[in-house]
């Protein structure tokens, strides 16, 4: 705050007298003190050295006192100088026209000393207060802008960080995604590697052996037939065998033998072609040698699936069958991964079978007649449908969320994997351009919906071979 000592008071007056006597009394008060006899001379004066006050006469030549108020407070660098306004003791309107100009106060001639100098030194420590007042507003407004940049800042650090956590969360979670599937997919090869080649080595080691009982059945029945007939020419030829052949006869039951013989060796061939049946269906599903795209009957690889998959839809003690019910449409030939959706067919329709197993055996009454429904039809000319839908309990809807992540299972230990889903969407979707829906409403089943392009489209542009996921060719088999 400035000092009595070094505040300017100017003192704008004609009177010389006046001048003196006013500037004798403030000096010796203390006050700096500068004059202007004219109210132009005291606006330009304020102009280069401003006072801290101003004694402001009001008759002057020139402009008078009022008019020099009126200019010093319209102009915005010397609007706030405290102007005091001397008049005679009389003159109450000049007093309130001085005070409405924006005067602070006014002092009456004759001038007391003392008056004077109390009004002056009041409005000088009043003017003085505000001018501190003014500049602590000023530092304020300073540490409130300071303060408003660093909070800016801050957030945008804040931003920043939250940004960079963001981004670098996006990215763990990135890999974790990709080690999962990396994790899936070697588990799945390894898994593959082993029971495809099992499955394939020992469709091949049966196939021969049956293939030569299979062949050689015709000749076994046309043999016995042959023997039987020359059998029937002895009995008729020579009637009276020897007790010899007659015990013989009886200790084999001759006639008997001669009856269901024939009906042996044809259950056999029924046998054996069954076990043709079988290996053709393991070679086919695990279509061990065909990492490529082959234009194949989607209806053959579900039939495979069913096929192996026959003995858990068969009854069981306090359980009936489960029946398919099959609608198949006309499809045409389609270009795939034969072995992967082979697999899809077995994913899919293992956990429906599962589903409906777990069924009958915690609600037996639930399910009368457990069902699995497949239908196959052409979508828009270009793409083929299979659904595959059981009647089991169906799947609640926080879980159908989950059903296609990695690992996800709400089977036993030991029992599920919860890679089927995973797996088999990755081979419709990745590997085949396709999609895999699960549509459930609890309670009443459960559909899998697998749309696959009639052809694959990177092999009709570009007549090449996709070479992702051929970690290996053949489809797990979960439930063998
Ligand atoms: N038809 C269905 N009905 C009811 N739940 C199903 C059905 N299909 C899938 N699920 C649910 O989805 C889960 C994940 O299936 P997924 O095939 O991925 O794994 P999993 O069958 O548990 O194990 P695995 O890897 O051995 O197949 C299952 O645990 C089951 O809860
Ligand atoms: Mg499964």
């Amino acid at each position: 705050m400035q000092t009595t000592e070094t505040n300017l008071i100017l003192i704008v007056d004609d009177t010389p007298t006046n001048l003196e006597v006013l500037s004798e009394a403030l000096t010796d008060a203390g006050f700096e003190v500068a004059v202007a006899t004219s109210g132009e001379s005291a606006i330009e004066q304020v102009e280069y050295d401003p006072p801290d006050l101003i004694l402001l006469d009001i008759m002057m030549p020139g402009i008078d006192g009022f008019e020099t108020c009126y200019r010093l407070k319209q102009n915005p660098r010397t609007k706030d100088i405290p102007v005091i306004f001397m008049t005679a003791l009389s003159d109450t309107v000049d007093k309130v026209k001085g005070l409405s100009l924006g005067a602070v106060d006014y002092i009456t001639k004759p001038f007391q000393q003392a008056e004077v100098l109390a009004r002056v030194q009041i409005h000088v420590n009043l003017r003085n207060l505000n001018l501190a007042l003014e500049e602590k507003n000023i530092r304020l407004e300073q540490e409130i802008t300071e303060r408003a940049i660093a909070e800016t800042a801050l957030q945008q650090l804040t931003q920043d960080l939250e940004q960079r956590v963001l981004s670098r969360t996006q990215e763990l979670s990135n890999a974790l995604y990709n080690l999962e599937k990396a994790q899936v997919q070697l588990v799945q090869s390894e898994k593959l590697a082993t029971l495809g080649q099992l499955v394939a080595g020992i469709a091949h080691e049966i196939n021969n052996p049956v293939n030569f009982i299979h062949a050689n059945l015709y000749y076994v029945s046309r043999y016995t037939q042959n023997l039987l007939e020359l059998l029937n020419l002895y009995q008729n030829q020579l009637p009276n065998a020897t007790p010899e052949i007659l015990a013989k006869a009886k200790e084999i039951d001759l006639q008997y033998l001669i009856e269901d013989l024939p009906k042996i060796l044809s259950s056999m061939e029924v046998g054996t072609e069954r076990i043709c049946e079988i290996v053709k269906s393991l070679r086919n599903f695990s279509r061990h040698n065909e990492a490529e795209v082959k234009v194949v009957d989607i209806h053959e690889g579900i039939e495979s699936t069913l096929m192996i998959l026959r003995r858990h839809l068969e009854a069981k003690p306090n359980q009936p069958k489960i029946q398919v019910v099959k609608e198949y449409g006309k499809l045409p030939k389609v270009e795939c991964y034969p072995g992967k959706m082979n697999q899809v067919f077995m994913n899919v329709l293992s956990n429906a079978i599962d589903a409906l197993t777990e069924a009958m055996e915690n609600y037996p009454s639930y399910i009368p007649s457990p069902r699995i429904w497949i239908t196959t039809e052409v979508q828009e000319s270009d793409r083929i449908l299979i659904r595959i839908a059981d009647n089991g309990l169906g799947i609640p809807e926080n879980i159908q969320k989950r059903i296609f992540d990695p690992f996800f299972t709400t089977k036993p230990a030991g029992k599920g994997t919860g890679l089927g889903m995973s797996i088999s969407h990755q081979i419709v979707t990745e590997l085949h351009y396709g999609s895999l829906q699960c549509i459930s409403h609890p309670g009443k089943g459960a559909e899998f919906v697998v749309e696959i392009p009639i052809q694959q489209p990177h092999v009709c542009h570009t007549g090449l071979v996709k070479q992702k996921f051929l970690g290996s060719s053949i489809p797990v088999m979960l439930n063998l």
